[in-house]
């Protein structure tokens, strides 16, 4: 039976992929921040995880506002990636496990999360940053992806407790997949950011750390606020803690924290990075 040894959720500020492409891990500005990712690698390197589902949100790359689904789940063999507009660069296609996808997609189905189902899909900044930033050394890294978009582009959102709920019902379709493989479970977005309108830089630090705290030991906490509630919190894109939020909901053993960074700012944007492993 394929087993979830944890969850690795993190930001996926567009900034980073070009400190990646140039080098700059070890520059003043980067280094705090890429820093923080040191001991996750280790981890990584340790647990050679073979599949990775990867939760994030798309934003106006592959789904528009005229076709947005507020779930969707990859079934492809590959995921090319393109850049939506930050001059990142464009990578070989990710590796897809579309069997394991539509394992995953019958397994939802029948949990009654009626999600939509993709057999093409284009990755943006939010898949690919999280994927370079854990496999910095690999491009695009060996592991299977399954990618899973939540929708945080266009109002309604789905409720912090309904992608809670989808991190749980994924958890549940992963334990009944037959064959022994090591799943990763990531969660990208985040932390507290604001990028446009009157409160443009907003940052909340305290309530970050709260989010932190709670998605180690006390995640119901953050089912209970309303999507809203979050954007008044972490700022319209900090809603993204969603994806961090759903990734958790994946894990259904011991959970104990791998390692944490937190630092304040990236672009504009408060940038965290917490891995928690299942036992
Ligand atoms: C930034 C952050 C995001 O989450 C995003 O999707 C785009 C830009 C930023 O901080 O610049
Ligand atoms: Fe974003």
């Amino acid at each position: 039976m394929a087993r979830i040894i944890g969850a690795l959720t993190s930001s996926h500020i567009p900034s980073i992929g070009n400190a990646i492409s140039n080098g700059k891990q070890e520059d003043a500005y980067w280094k705090p921040f890429f820093d923080g990712y040191k001991p996750v690698l280790e981890w990584l390197d340790r647990e050679q995880p073979d599949v990775a589902i990867v939760l994030y949100n798309d934003h106006g790359l592959n789904f528009f506002l005229n076709n947005l689904p507020t779930f969707a789940v990859g079934a492809a063999a590959e995921y090319i990636t393109k850049d939506e507009g930050w001059g990142l660069p464009v990578f070989p296609p990710y590796k897809g496990y579309p069997e394991m996808s539509w394992h995953v997609i019958e397994s939802l189905i029948e949990q009654e999360f009626d999600i939509a189902m993709c057999q093409e899909m284009a990755m943006d900044h939010a898949f690919i940053n999280p994927m370079r930033l854990f496999w910095p050394n690999e491009n695009p890294p060996k592991i299977k992806t399954i990618p899973v978009a939540i929708n945080t582009v266009q109002f309604p959102l789905p409720r912090p407790a309904r992608c809670y709920a989808l991190g749980k019902a994924i958890g549940n379709a992963v334990a009944s997949w037959p064959t022994d493989e090591k799943v990763v479970v990531i969660g990208t977005g985040g932390m507290s950011h604001q990028l446009d309108g009157e409160r443009a830089g907003f940052i909340n630090k305290k309530f970050d750390e709260m989010c932190m705290q709670a998605l180690l030991n006390d995640p119901e906490k953050l089912t209970q606020y309303s999507a809203l509630e979050l954007v008044r919190e972490a700022g319209a894109q900090g809603a993204e803690i969603i994806m961090w939020l759903a990734a958790r909901g994946a894990l259904q053993g011991r959970v104990s924290k791998i390692h944490s960074s937190y630092h304040i700012p990236i672009s504009n944007t408060a940038a965290g990075v917490l891995a928690l492993a299942n036992n």
